[in-house]
């Protein structure tokens, strides 16, 4: 039997570092209100000029390397991403050109926070019909030029890094190995719950200039509607998937949740009878890096060791959308 598996992965943040203090230089917030609400202490901004696709380049550079491949293994890109170079063609491309690797294709996937799991679970069907072999999954993000770094913006801006995370996925027949299901969900009814109004199509011409003086420019989010669902339907998720599976929570020797807020994920992992540090975190670096967040702490958990070929790991995300998703595989 055919499955998919991880067989290089990489990471990159650009070199800034902007701490707490920093935003609270910029707005009305403060260091101990972003760490007790959300667990962060710093977050890595882009320099004026860095693209979404650059960043997903050195993460993809890092993955082909840790793979033992060059870019000309490649066979397909899907890129995640709700932060892209331009509105259109997709980000894919414009990393395919920087890669070098014309004519392969490429695709890119507009999930949000799950985005990254979107991806990985097209690329896994991809493999097990034998379409492709060597699929370059990368989830890269550049928020900070569409964060609102005033007092009105301040309940979004605090929250988000920019980030990039990349994985080559390939086919294997090793029974104790690659990725053994996934579950994707969504509900649009909630898509105004956390979403950027300023491209409207219905819309003609769909931006005018006034549009500038609103505040559709900027994410706008309903705080405490996002949290309340994450919990739940994060919660409902890691049940069906471990039931589906057979699997016992203490079976799984890491969870990497994404990346949104450490109090969301200390408060599953005690719901859901985890063993302390199942649930690993890297939100206090980066903040949430969106379709990054993933692929990032997965990156830092197998450098640190703290991964061994064979074990159980389980991947879970919640997003705008609202969607939500999750990747059970052996590493
Ligand atoms: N600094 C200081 N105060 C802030 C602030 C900031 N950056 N942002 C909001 N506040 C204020 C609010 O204005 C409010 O003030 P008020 O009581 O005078 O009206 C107060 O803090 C409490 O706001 P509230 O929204 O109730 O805080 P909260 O405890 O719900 O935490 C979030 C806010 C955003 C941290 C929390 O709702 C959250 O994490 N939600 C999920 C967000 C998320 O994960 N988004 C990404 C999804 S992928």
């Amino acid at each position: 039997m055919i499955r998919s598996c991880i067989v290089g992965i990489g990471s990159y943040v650009p070199p800034r570092v902007v701490s707490n203090d920093e935003l609270a230089r910029m707005m009305d917030t403060s260091d101990e209100w972003i760490r007790t609400r959300t667990g962060i202490v710093e977050r890595h901004f882009a320099e004026e000029g860095v693209s979404c696709s650059d960043l997903g380049l050195e993460a993809s550079k890092r993955a082909l390397t840790d793979a033992g491949m060059t870019p000309g293994d490649l066979d397909f890109i899907v890129f995640a991403t709700i932060s892209p170079d331009h509105h259109f063609p997709g980000t894919g491309c414009f990393l395919q050109a920087k890669l070098g690797v014309a004519p392969i294709g490429c695709l890119d996937v507009r999930n949000q926070c799950t985005g990254f799991l979107y991806g990985m679970a097209v690329a896994d069907a991809l493999i097990r019909v034998g379409m492709y072999k060597n699929i370059l999954v990368v989830g890269s993000e550049v928020h900070s030029s569409a964060l609102d770094f005033t007092d009105e913006g301040r309940d979004v801006a605090v929250l988000f890094g920019d980030g990039a995370g990349a994985v080559i996925m390939s086919p294997s027949d090793d029974p104790n190995r690659g990725i053994l299901y996934s579950e994707l969900h969504a509900d649009g009814r909630f898509a105004r719950a956390l979403f950027m109004s300023v491209w409207d199509i219905s819309r003609k011409p769909f931006i005018t200039p006034d549009v500038f003086s609103t505040r559709e420019i900027w994410p706008q989010m309903d705080g405490r509607a996002v949290f309340k669902n994450a919990v739940i339907k994060l919660g409902e998720l890691v049940e069906n998937t471990l039931r589906n599976c057979r699997v016992k929570p203490e079976e799984i020797k890491i969870v990497i949740p994404h990346q949104a807020n450490l109090r969301i994920n200390d408060l599953l992992a005690e719901r859901l009878g985890f063993r302390p540090g199942t649930f690993v975190n890297n939100i206090q670096k980066y903040g949430n890096t969106t379709a990054a967040s993933i692929p990032l702490l997965l990156d830092e958990t197998y450098r640190a060791g703290t991964i061994q070929r064979g074990d159980l790991i389980l991947l879970i995300a919640f997003g705008s959308g609202f969607t939500w998703a999750s990747s059970l595989m052996r590493w």
